[in-house]
């Protein structure tokens, strides 16, 4: 019989139970659901609702079906349902009468929340730190190449010159925002919601805040409705690994065209690239494709959890059982990337000649052009003017600015002088870049010392 059997007058319908049990994936919280009982038991016990002694062998019994489960002495049964009853079932059928005294106070509507707000907090500490590894891929990257010069791009027409490092740091920027956002998530779920109850909490005289405290939670929730009902912080993870997949996917992205033989600033290593089944030359980049089209199921993950509770009336109902499926799939998701692509991303060899070569073919210099104009006394728009005249004359005849001699030049302008060959190379071009957050070689270095130092100090 189900544990909630007594006003049915007949059993669950086999498709029913293969429907709505969802123990086929939650028993992945069997963890959390045991520790929060552990933390009600103990309560109860302590402020005498149930018996000492049987909140003690509620405990003990507790931690053997957790041990047993994990040597594969303990199965988990589809009619029982889900975690939450599988392991009360377990429960009672050990030590009895004092198992059943376990529910007391407790439905399994703040029970799910609890154990789903425990996997939250700790799928943020462990994202967050698998971001950190990427991170030091690289500041590690990044410093040593500081000098080393590539196009810059919008468009994705050659733009400006920066450095590989520059380049790199920038996408330190942004997982530097993904793990705060995760110590940020971990934050909001980090609020205990036992007491709540079915939804209206209860007449038991329960100590949250023990619970709380036994559970390392640092809050309680201050609502029975809501703390039932919330799934905020499920689609604050849901959110922050789809940021986090974003980024990652355009970072892919990037290597993808660097790899390809049109860009040639990256070779994939060969443990991280793949062979056509038919075309004998091929190293394909699937790694980084799958990781980019794997970024789809995320937001699906998100944006199906959001669709899930548009409509729901307070407090619990079944349609939010569809919230872990979704935090489990982003969870493994988000996880298996991070990794590989770390080390996919250390692995990868970067030719520099290409990149060097690159940021000099596209007139990456002809702001410095105009700049070193300006600087001569003549006004932006004149110098824009004259330097678009001779990019044009420059492309027709397949020569780079600095291709042409000094009376050449002057063609242009009178403005032009022989320190312009220096102004506008491709070094003095970075070099001169020289504000906060800018691609100079110190300014890159400094952004990397406080890459560093945040870094370390980081914390959940
Ligand atoms: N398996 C359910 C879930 O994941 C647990 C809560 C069920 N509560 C209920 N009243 N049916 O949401």
């Amino acid at each position: 019989m189900k544990l909630w059997g007594g006003r049915f007058s007949k059993p669950t319908d086999d498709l029913v139970d293969d429907f709505h049990s969802s123990i086929t994936f939650d028993q992945r919280l069997y963890r959390q659901d045991i520790a929060g009982s552990i933390a009600h038991a103990t309560m109860l016990g302590e402020r005498g609702v149930i018996p000492k002694a049987d909140a003690e062998a509620i405990v003990r019994a507790l931690r053997e079906i957790q041990a047993d489960f994990e040597a594969g002495r303990v199965t988990f049964a589809l009619d029982a349902e889900d975690i939450h009853m599988n392991v009360e079932k377990l429960l009672i059928e050990r030590i009895g009468d004092a198992g059943k005294r376990l529910h007391t106070g407790r439905s399994r509507n703040d029970q799910v929340v609890l154990d789903c707000r425990m996997y939250v907090k700790d799928a943020c500490a462990e994202a967050a730190e698998l971001m950190g590894a990427l991170c030091r891929t690289l500041i590690s990257i990044a410093s040593e190449h500081t000098e080393t010069i590539m196009p810059g791009y919008t468009h994705l027409q050659r733009a400006q010159p920066i450095t590989l490092g520059h380049h790199m740091m920038a996408y330190f920027q942004m997982f530097s925002r993904d793990m705060d956002r995760m110590r940020e998530c971990r934050r909001r779920a980090d609020v205990m919601p036992l007491g709540s109850g079915a939804l209206a909490g209860t007449t038991y005289p329960l100590d949250r805040e023990r619970v709380a405290e036994l559970l390392g939670f640092s809050a309680i929730t201050q609502n029975s409705l809501d703390g039932v009902s919330d799934r905020d912080f499920v689609c604050d993870y849901l959110y922050a690994a789809s940021a986090c997949m974003m980024h990652l996917s355009r970072f892919c992205e990037e290597l993808i065209l660097w790899n390809s033989h049109e860009f040639r600033f990256v070779e994939m290593d060969d443990a991280y690239a793949t062979g056509s089944s038919i075309m004998p030359q091929k190293k394909n980049p699937d790694v980084a494709e799958l990781i980019r089209g794997k970024t789809g199921r995320v937001y699906g993950d998100l944006l199906g959890l959001l669709t899930t509770l548009k409509g729901l009336p307070l407090a619990y109902n079944k349609d939010m059982q569809e919230d872990k499926e979704a935090l489990f799939d982003a969870r493994d998701t988000l996880v298996k990337s991070l990794t590989v692509f770390t080390a996919m991303l250390s692995a990868c060899t970067f030719n520099t000649e290409n990149m060097a070569r690159g940021a000099a073919g596209g007139f990456t210099n002809a702001t410095d052009a105009a700049d070193y104009l300006v600087k001569k006394g003549m006004p932006f728009r004149d110098a824009h003017a004259v330097i678009g005249r001779l990019v044009l004359a420059c492309e027709r005849e397949g020569r780079a600015l600095l291709d042409l001699s000094l009376s050449e030049l002057r063609a242009y302008s009178e403005l032009f002088d022989e320190d312009v060959y220096d102004a506008c190379s491709m070094r003095s071009c970075v070099a001169l870049r020289d504000v906060p957050g800018g691609p100079a070689p110190n300014r890159v270095r400094e952004a990397i010392d406080q890459a560093r130092a945040w870094l370390d100090a980081f914390s959940m």
